[in-house]
């Protein structure tokens, strides 16, 4: 059995839908255990997320980057950086925000940015561009043509209806590749990765 914890933050329920979807998608890979923990309580505690193979992590774009409680979950992992304890875990992660672009990539940046200060290693959204040709759907998965994460783009004026179905589709798209990948992981022979700090390549 494989585990994948949702970590998110939500501000008015958009995140939330696309946390539940990123879920389901795991779930729907047989020998996955998948959980959503709110970004507040992992701040408080963020050791016991050690215990999942993988982590998903997803907040609203709020001002060009990630939500502040979000923020805050994420600089309560430093502890956890200094001693390199999710070395080698799987992460992956996704974002909403209110315009089409609204500079949500900077969010996943971030959120990749984090992942690879802690060593661990980045699952991306592995679906072509669904918006890119002028005769797609405009409801196809992955319609906003992201590659590093699951994006969604929510009509603010709308409440949670303004959330799209295929952005949920999307994520969860996410979810089963990223258990799809901790099993893969989980089946992979461990190989030391210490560098000898001394030896140079022979020339
Ligand atoms: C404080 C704040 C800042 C925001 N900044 C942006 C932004 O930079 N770009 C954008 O497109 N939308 C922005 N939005 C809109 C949110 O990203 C959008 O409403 C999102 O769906 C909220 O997700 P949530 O319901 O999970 O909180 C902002 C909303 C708030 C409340």
């Amino acid at each position: 059995m494989t585990s994948v914890g949702i970590v998110y933050h939500s501000g008015f329920g958009h995140t939330a839908a696309l946390a539940r979807a990123v879920g389901e998608g795991a779930l729907s890979v047989p020998g996955t255990a998948a959980r959503l923990v709110f970004a507040e309580d992992a701040a408080r505690d963020p050791d016991a997320l050690g215990a999942y193979d993988a982590l998903v992590l997803g907040c609203p774009t709020y001002m060009a980057g990630p939500s502040a409680p979000f923020k805050e979950f994420l600089d309560a992992t430093s502890a956890i950086w200094l001693r390199q304890g999710w070395k080698d875990k799987l992460a992956a992660g996704f974002t909403t925000s209110g315009g089409y672009s609204g500079d949500k990539l900077s969010t996943l940046t971030q959120l990749m940015l984090f992942a690879m200060q802690h060593g661990m290693v980045w699952v991306g959204l592995g679906l072509p561009d669904g918006g890119g040709s002028g005769t797609a759907p405009p409801d196809s998965l992955n319609r906003l043509g992201a590659y590093a994460g699951a994006m969604a783009k929510s009509d603010t004026d709308l409440g949670l209806e303004g959330t799209h179905d295929s952005d949920v589709a999307t994520a969860a798209a996410l979810g089963r590749r990223v258990a799809v990948c901790a099993q893969r992981w989980q089946r992979e022979p461990v190989v030391s990765q210490k560098v000898p700090q001394t030896e140079r390549p022979a020339r």
